[in-house]
């Protein structure tokens, strides 16, 4: 019988260009480089101007990754987009990124799993994969949660930035790709990262508005502490689930929401600090975008290449995670 893998084929990303650093935060708002730095690792982030939109951030790192696959719109076969801050709540913003890419033959849809949604996509995609029913599936992470957030909020508005970034998985017969998944799931913390209003529970309404119920609410404190213990856990749990140990490991890519936070899970797996991937000091959080953001810098700094072993792990909103050991 025939087997299938998705082979990462190529990757993209689209980041804006204006930058906001500590500094000019501690100029708007009640906060300082100092604490920034010191609580999350992160020294700037890059933000959305006006005429910038999640549709066209997901377009443009989509339009790269194809490139490198050198792959044409007419071979994809389907468009995965994971986001938690689309154009409109209606139309999915995937079927903007697939006319914008021109993809005629593709299905396309949303993933709505906060920060772990590309892993979550990545994931599903690979089904689609394996299953022989795809050759070509684009997978991207995009947010402009800088839309969503209270710039006058100190609790959240330091720790977000916006871009995208894209993959390609190409079917393969070759042995290759995703080895093991894990996803998980605990919606008792739904409460702990979340916009109240703007769903159909709290419609906006002037009151909703006047509350400042549309901005994104975090408890910061619950998700340090759910964050610590299960980026750990969900690393060992694949590694031993493909019965691998954690020093065959060339590369770790974790959720890229705060730099304790991914020290204390290396630690807590024996990872050396070379191994595992680090930029939340340039972007802050980009959700569901910052995973593939770092593969994409992995590959263009050499610290990613073919046959590498490579960890990948989230968490975020619902609360949600997950993990994946996947052969470069
Ligand atoms: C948000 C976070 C950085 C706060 O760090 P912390 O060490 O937990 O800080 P605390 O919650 O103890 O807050 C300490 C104080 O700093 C204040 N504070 C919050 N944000 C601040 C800011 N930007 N600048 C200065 N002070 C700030 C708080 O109001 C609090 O003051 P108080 O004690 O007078 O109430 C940290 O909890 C965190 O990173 N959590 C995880 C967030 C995350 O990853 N979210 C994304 C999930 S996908």
């Amino acid at each position: 019988m025939i087997r299938y893998y998705g082979k990462l084929a190529g990757y993209g990303k689209a980041v804006p260009e204006k930058i906001i650093t500590n500094q000019e935060l501690a100029e708007r708002i009640d906060t300082s480089d100092e604490w920034i730095t010191e609580r999350t690792g992160i020294k700037e982030r890059h933000v959305v101007r006006e005429d910038e939109h999640c549709s066209e951030l997901a377009t443009e790192a989509s339009r790269r990754a194809m490139d490198k696959a050198g792959i044409t719109a007419e071979e994809v076969d389907l468009i995965i987009v994971a986001t938690s801050s689309p154009d409109y709540l209606t139309p999915p913003v995937s079927s903007q990124v697939q006319h914008n890419l021109g993809a005629n033959n593709a299905g396309a849809f949303v993933m709505v799993v906060g920060c772990t949604g590309f892993v979550y996509a990545l994931v599903t995609a690979d089904q689609f994969i394996r299953s022989g029913q795809y050759r070509n599936i684009i997978v991207v992470g995009v947010e402009v949660t800088s839309r969503n957030v209270d710039w006058n909020d100190r609790n959240t508005c330091v720790l977000f930035g916006d871009g995208a970034a894209a993959v390609v998985l190409q079917r393969t017969e070759t042995e290759t790709g995703l080895i093991t998944h894990h996803l998980g799931s605990d919606g008792s913390g739904f409460e702990h990262i979340i916009q109240v209003a703007g769903g159909t529970r709290n419609s906006v309404t002037h009151k909703s508005l006047d509350e400042g119920l549309q901005f994104l609410q975090m408890n910061g404190r619950e998700v340090f502490k759910f964050a610590s213990v299960i980026m750990g856990q969900a690393l060992k749990k694949v590694v031993d689930e493909a019965g691998y140990t954690i020093d065959e490991i060339d590369l770790f890519i974790p959720h890229q929401a705060n730099a304790r936070i991914i020290e204390f899970a290396a630690k807590q797996a024996g990872l050396p600090a070379e191994k595992v991937f680090v930029n939340v000091d340039k972007y802050g959080n980009t959700s569901a975008a910052s995973v593939p953001i770092a593969i994409a810098e992995a590959f263009e700094q050499n610290r990613l290449k073919e046959g590498d072993l490579l960890a990948l792990v989230a968490f975020g909103s619902g609360l949600t995670w997950g993990s994946c050991l996947f052969r470069v």
